[in-house]
């Protein structure tokens, strides 16, 4: 095990009252679920040693633990990305530290710009799959085999239990859920309307800038995932408009209240599936 994962896991578990069941992963604009936990305990990534920083507006940089109904969550308030320039090892640090500090299970969230036809700005989309055109992996250079195989299976990278209870949640709430492939590409730079059409051929149903680095460490060790985008714009070339980060900030703050909810409701039901 590495040993800066090792020292920051050490801090957390110090200061921590419980070790967290479920794990949650916000995203640009998405932050606000971490403040309604209860018994909010928020340590500033500053606080904790190795932790990387987000440079992105709307990233606040906060570990924030405490609970959700009988849950307990380990909730990052953003998250640092390839593009900014760390390395996969820096991205991917956050969801190793909620695996180390026993999280059975993470739930990523994302802003995503839509690309299936029918997405609006507003829309939340269930991940139920992903397309790598990173073109990168975190998983390259020598296995740890105490983490897990050298060949990771991805067949059912998004839980199959965890997307149903995803369902089950919109369900109770009223609320739309769509569901569909993520395109993780690099960034920062947002996609041409061809490349957005290229996209569309591929089949993919959003496309942003994240969360694909992140399951690949989490599958690679074995924690279930659930993963929802945020659709905060529809992909270039399908609105007039051009692209830019203050109205996706903007859209993912107005699901704010939808958004809590429904994540808080599959949390707890997560929760239960894997204690
Ligand atoms: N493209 C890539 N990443 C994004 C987008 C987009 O349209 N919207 C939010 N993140």
């Amino acid at each position: 095990m590495a040993t800066d994962l090792v020292e920051a896991a050490a801090r957390v578990r110090g200061l921590a009252a419980r070790a967290p069941q479920v794990g949650v992963v916000l995203g640009s604009g998405l932050g606000a679920f971490g403040d309604s936990l209860s018994g909010l305990l928020k340590l500033p990534y500053s606080d904790i040693p190795h932790m990387p920083r987000s440079s992105v507006v709307g990233h606040a940089g906060n570990l924030c633990l405490g609970q959700v109904g009988d849950a307990t969550v380990a909730c990052l308030q953003g998250r640092v990305h390839l593009y900014e320039g760390h390395e996969l090892d820096r991205v991917t640090f956050g969801v190793r530290l909620l695996a180390e500090l026993g999280c059975r299970a993470v739930l990523l969230t994302n802003a995503a710009g839509g690309i299936q036809a029918g997405l609006v700005p507003g829309d939340l989309m269930l991940v139920v799959d992903h397309l790598n055109l990173m073109g990168r992996n975190p998983l390259t250079g020598p296995n740890d085999d105490t983490a897990g195989p050298r060949f990771p299976d991805m067949t059912r990278a998004y839980d199959e239990q965890i997307c149903a209870l995803a369902h089950d949640a919109a369900g109770a709430l009223g609320v739309k859920l769509r569901q569909g492939v993520y395109a993780g590409l690099l960034g920062p730079s947002y996609e041409t309307p061809a490349e957005i059409r290229m996209l569309r051929t591929l089949g993919a149903d959003a496309v942003g800038m994240s969360t694909v680095p992140e399951v690949l460490v989490l599958r690679h060790r074995g924690v279930r995932v659930g993963a929802m985008s945020c659709i905060t714009n529809l992909g270039a070339g399908l609105s007039p408009t051009p692209l830019d980060h203050s109205e996706v900030e903007a859209t993912a703050r107005m699901t704010r209240a939808t958004f809590t909810a429904l994540l808080g409701k599959w949390v707890e039901a997560v929760a239960r599936l894997v204690s």
